[in-house]
């Protein structure tokens, strides 16, 4: 019997991505499964259920007529209860899980005797790349913000000449130059924005002179040994964070737009940008926060709002920007996983080896117990 794999509606609020396309759901049967996906699962990325009928995909109208014998569950989301209580026991569900903050799905997936993989968790070295779901959206992410900002910017990103005199361009800092901020200062960039751009790995100094913007931190001791052998960032000391805090308040009263990407893995997200540096920036000027989920790196930032403070500064807090570019988003990520699955599935037969290393790294619960370490301790 061929892999039964089942693709259901996003059932999260807001999301509007999805898991297969219909270009994946021939790459799925060429690996030699069956795909069950729900009616409307493609509606927000703009794919009608017709083409994924038309790809080869059986549409169903409801959860319990996908998931009924499938043996593997894609989703953008983690899934929720009623997903969860309609699985097969040792089904497969791979997903980004937000495993680190939403224990009650692990949890439930646990209960369920799920072999659940975590996307989030897979391990970023070179054989992986292909499945690296969080550069994939990332990257859009980091391009949306800049579309964001310009929206709610009430002036033009680049310099024009015209004949009733000249307007300056904007000037854009990227707080945090990973793949979100690097493609945001190559964004700001093509728009004509003026861009500097600043980060705790030294790593990215290079990177982000190589797009053309320019790198202003606090190049001390401890930001030459800031980045983990994973390639990302430590959480920084009071003594640097201070010295952070002076450089990004001289700074950033001279910007018209900041958007800031700032992560660490498995905490929260620095806070970089106090509510007393909003209150120096110029009316009109906009703030972009995506890591407003993760807590915030600016003070006042609000998910999914645009705040406008006291003195007239936008923060937008939009927490899915992927979400908001959702047809390439969902692209992008179901061919991530239809690499993914390649690992487990060959020659029409699911065969999961917990001990290959990229499915090691990113299951989560296994055999009835939460089998991550990060995620159980
Ligand atoms: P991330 O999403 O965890 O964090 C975003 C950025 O915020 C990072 O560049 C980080 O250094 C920066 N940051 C953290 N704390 C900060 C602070 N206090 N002040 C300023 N900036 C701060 O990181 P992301 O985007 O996932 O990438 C991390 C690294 O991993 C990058 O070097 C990236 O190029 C690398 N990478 C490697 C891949 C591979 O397959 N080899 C794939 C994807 C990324």
């Amino acid at each position: 019997m061929a892999v039964a794999i089942a693709v259901t509606r996003e059932r999260r609020e807001g999301e509007t991505r999805c898991a297969v396309t219909p270009e994946t759901v021939k790459k799925l049967i060429a690996l030699g499964a069956t795909v069950s996906v729900e009616a409307g699962t493609g509606l927000g990325s703009s794919i009608p259920d017709n083409d994924y009928a038309d790809a080869g995909a059986s549409v169903k109208p409801d959860l319990s007529a996908v998931l009924a014998g499938a043996d593997v569950l894609l989703k953008v989301r983690g899934p929720t209860a009623s997903e969860i209580s309609a699985l097969k026991p040792r089904a497969v569900v791979v997903s980004l899980l937000d495993a680190w903050r939403d224990k009650a799905t692990v949890e439930a997936l646990r209960g369920a005797n799920a072999t659940a993989f975590a996307m989030e968790f897979v391990p970023r070295i070179t054989r992986a790349q292909v499945m690296d779901v969080l550069s994939s959206q990332a990257n859009l992410a980091g391009y949306r913000a800049v579309i964001e900002a310009a929206y709610a910017y009430g002036k033009g990103f680049p310099m024009m000449m015209t004949a009733a005199g000249t307007v300056a361009a904007a000037k854009t800092f990227v707080m945090g130059a990973g793949v979100a901020g690097l493609q945001a200062i190559a964004t700001a960039r093509r728009l004509g924005a003026v861009v500097t751009a600043t980060d705790v790995r030294p790593a990215a100094k290079e990177q982000v002179e190589s797009l053309g913007a320019k790198f202003v931190a606090v190049e001390d001791e401890e930001f030459k040994a800031a980045e983990t052998a994973g390639g990302y960032a430590k959480a920084m000391s009071a003594e640097y964070q201070a010295k952070q805090d002076e450089l990004t308040a001289a700074h950033i009263v001279k910007q018209d737009v900041v958007i800031t990407t700032a992560l660490i893995p498995g905490r929260p997200a620095p806070n970089l940008v106090t509510a007393a540096h909003v209150a120096s920036m110029k009316p009109g000027s906009v703030i972009v926060d995506l890591a407003v989920e993760a807590g915030g790196n600016v003070e006042g930032s609000k998910p999914n709002e645009v705040v406008t403070t006291a003195n007239g500064v936008k923060i937008v807090g939009w927490t899915n920007l992927p979400g908001r570019i959702a047809a390439d988003a969902s692209a992008l990520y179901a061919r991530n996983l239809v690499a993914f699955l390649g690992l487990m599935i060959k020659d029409g037969v699911l065969s999961v080896d917990l001990d290959e290393e990229i499915l090691q790294a990113a299951v989560v619960t296994h055999g009835g117990a939460v089998v991550h370490e990060g995620v159980r301790g």
